[in-house]
């Protein structure tokens, strides 16, 4: 029995899904706890690819129990065409759950997530666009509207008016834009959602603890990265909630304690879609080609991730904030045919070499990476099932890679499909 938290090591997109759905495998519960639909977590089962933005990627199982927290946003519209994608691929769902506090995202949210974008102009953090920002914004200002509202026809005929009002002001007077929502074709939407999602409101925290209390494995579904959290990530280009594993306490709704294991997902390379300081970023043809092998754009809006070294300065402020145990390398077959490969072991700036990640954008902006530099490979090592048939120069830079970072490493990724995994120890 353990409760294990899955989170992204570097900026989202690391495979959070594939190796969730690995790992789900030998878990009773998948549980999401923070961020929204601007995740887009893939899981590739056979020739089917499965884009899931809302629901664990645990479902893709049918027995297993999945819940989305009260960390979560949720667009009802999204979350029902998640299902029905589900269902029309003949996945059970009747074992999902959502958590009456998780708040909900409103047209109004997109609006303003797209004015503010337009108003900031080259400033802008190229957000997904999802109006994730928004609504973490009016939960923290308390006015936002929540699952358990969104189901009490009262409650949320109420509440959406004093929102409607309040955010058709912001849009005309603050943004000067032309767009204002409809109250009540919005709550006509929305009652409709409502209707559908209702039976799957239960309460999330104590499904979670009743579940850990009775021995059964539980596994965290973080989304995003490290690097995008709006504490520690790299402010204010980030998203409004939390990726670390820490806040899968708050956001599902149990302490600390019940925590054993945090496992990091990281790319053997490193990528960022948006805008933002980056490092290791590569603009030459090895970033291309990165690019172009690793199929390199964005799950959630097709646009093109910026690709780098992996980044080892990196991986190891990742490892201190989520209090890695292990790391899962995913993309390792994206590397071969490179002749040489390369990991930033720390950032040249103003005469010294740093090894921690700085907390200014001003001073990250100077570092130069330094790097190590290691032999590639060029056998094909997609069909490879044992970590001992990889590559004398993959595992090498494996075996380095782990210790510059300063963490084991459990997993491997040689590609895309479940069964392209090699598991070198067991979690669960
Ligand atoms: P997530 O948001 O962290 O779940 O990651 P995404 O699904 O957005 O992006 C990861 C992409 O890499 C997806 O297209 C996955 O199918 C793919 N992927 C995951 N692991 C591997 C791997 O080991 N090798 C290759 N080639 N692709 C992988
Ligand atoms: P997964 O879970 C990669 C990025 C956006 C933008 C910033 C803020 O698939 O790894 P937001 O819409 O959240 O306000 O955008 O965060 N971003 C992601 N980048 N993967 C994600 O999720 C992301 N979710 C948000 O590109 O830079
Ligand atoms: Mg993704």
């Amino acid at each position: 029995m353990s409760a294990i938290v899955l989170i992204g090591a570097q900026w989202g997109d690391e495979g959070k899904g594939k190796v969730t759905d690995f790992l789900a495998r030998k878990a009773d519960m998948i549980v999401r706890y923070q961020g929204g639909n601007n995740a887009g977590h893939t899981v590739v089962v056979d020739d089917r690819v499965f884009k899931l933005h809302l629901i664990p990627s645990g479902i893709l199982y049918g027995e297993k129990q999945c819940l989305i927290g009260n960390g979560v946003v949720i667009d009802p519209a999204v979350l029902l065409e998640e299902l029905d994608m589900l269902h029309q691929q003949g996945v059970a769902t009747d074992r999902l759950r959502i958590s009456p506090r998780a708040h909900v995202i409103f047209p109004h949210h997109r609006s303003i997530d797209r004015a503010e974008e337009e108003y900031k102009g080259s400033g802008k953090i190229g957000t997904t666009n999802r109006g994730i920002g928004p609504a973490y914004t009016d939960k923290a200002a308390r006015v936002g509207i929540r699952m358990a509202e969104l189901v009490d026809q009262e409650d949320l005929a109420e509440k959406l008016r004093t929102a409607v009002d309040f955010k058709n002001r912001q849009l005309a007077e603050l943004y000067r834009s032309a767009e204002q929502i409809d109250y009540t074709q919005v709550l006509d939407e929305y009652n409709g959602y409502a209707q559908k999602l209702a039976p799957y409101v239960a309460d999330v925290s104590l499904l979670v603890n009743d579940a850990i209390d009775r021995g059964q494995n539980v596994l965290f579904e973080g989304a995003q990265g490290t690097l995008l959290d709006l504490d520690h990530g790299t402010y204010p280009y980030v998203t409004s909630s939390h990726p670390v594993a820490s806040a899968a306490c708050t956001g599902a709704g149990l302490g600390p304690t019940k925590i054993d294991q945090t496992i990091g997902i990281a790319k053997a390379y490193i990528t960022r879609v948006g805008e933002g300081p980056f490092p290791t970023e590569l603009h030459d043809a090895v970033g291309a080609a990165l690019q172009e092998r690793g199929f390199e754009f964005g799950t959630t809006t097709g646009r093109p991730r910026r690709c780098g070294w992996y980044d080892a300065v990196i991986a190891r402020y990742a490892a201190r904030i989520n209090g890695l145990g292990c790391l899962a390398v995913t993309k390792l077959d994206v590397l071969t045919g490179l002749d040489t490969l390369k990991i930033c072991v720390g950032y040249e700036c103003d005469g010294e070499v740093l090894t921690e990640f700085p907390y200014s954008l001003k001073k990250l902006a100077r570092c130069k990476p330094v790097y190590r530099e290691f032999p590639g490979w060029r056998e094909d090592i997609t069909a490879v099932t044992d970590y001992n048939q990889l590559p004398a120069n993959a595992r090498n830079y494996l075996q380095h890679l782990a210790e510059l970072s300063g963490v084991p490493i459990a997993i491997v990724g040689v590609g895309p499909g479940r069964k392209q995994t090699l598991a070198l120890r067991d979690l669960f």
